[in-house]
């Protein structure tokens, strides 16, 4: 059976993203294996990680670019030629424009590092620190047109130690997420979820 293929968009360390193609290999991610990186920093730790995973990379500069539309349509069409099923967002740092969210309506994910809708946008674990919330987490939702604002998939949760710093607490979220992302990827990858007027439901296994 072909497997369903993922592509994910990252920009930084890239700690999902090796979980993902770890995941993927091992076959625990649903049968979903990661076939393409999209990176817009070719100094990124997560290109090196690709590189030595085997995992093909779209690498682009987004300043050669007259828009930021010009460089999705090229990046839409390598999506098309690899057949991509889902994209997965992974610390990639740049908006994306209706050229992106319209075209993959429905198969684009995100993962956010608060429990949405609180902190949205960059720095959310310091917000969370400086609002000085008791707990935060991880949230997995839809990309939209809007900053972390699309339908909520699944969300974990992390207390937050009188002790805790921006270090520990990032070192917290960033475990539940490697746990959480795969998941639900899986789910995707097993036709388990569904879209329904802002309302995410996951079925049951058949
Ligand atoms: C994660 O904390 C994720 O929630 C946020 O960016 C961070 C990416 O980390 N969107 P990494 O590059 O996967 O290590």
């Amino acid at each position: 059976m072909s497997h369903y293929r993922i592509a994910v968009f990252a920009s930084g360390e890239g700690s999902n993203f090796q979980t993902l193609v770890d995941a993927g290999k091992a076959g625990s991610l649903g049968g979903a294996q990661v076939e393409l990186l999209v990176c817009d920093k070719p100094e990124a730790r997560v290109v090196k990680r690709a590189r030595d995973a085997g995992i093909p990379v779209h690498l682009f500069t987004p300043k050669s670019y007259p828009s930021r539309e010009a460089y999705e349509a090229e990046i839409v069409e390598q999506l098309e030629a690899l057949n991509i099923e889902l994209v997965v967002l992974a610390g990639y740092m740049r908006l994306l424009t209706s050229v992106m969210v319209d075209k993959y309506a429905g198969r684009l994910i995100n993962i956010h590092p608060s429990l949405l809708p609180s902190f949205p946008g960059t720095n959310a674990i310091q917000q969370a620190l400086d609002y000085g919330v008791k707990v935060t987490g991880a949230t997995v939702h839809f990309v939209d047109g809007g900053m972390d604002t699309g339908s909520i998939i699944a969300q974990q949760s992390v207390e937050i130690m009188p002790e805790a710093s921006v270090d520990s607490l990032a070192k917290e979220i960033h475990s539940i997420e490697q746990e959480l992302y795969p998941r639900v990827v899986s789910w995707f990858a097993e036709g388990r979820v569904r879209l329904n007027d802002r309302q995410v439901t996951i079925l049951p296994y058949k």
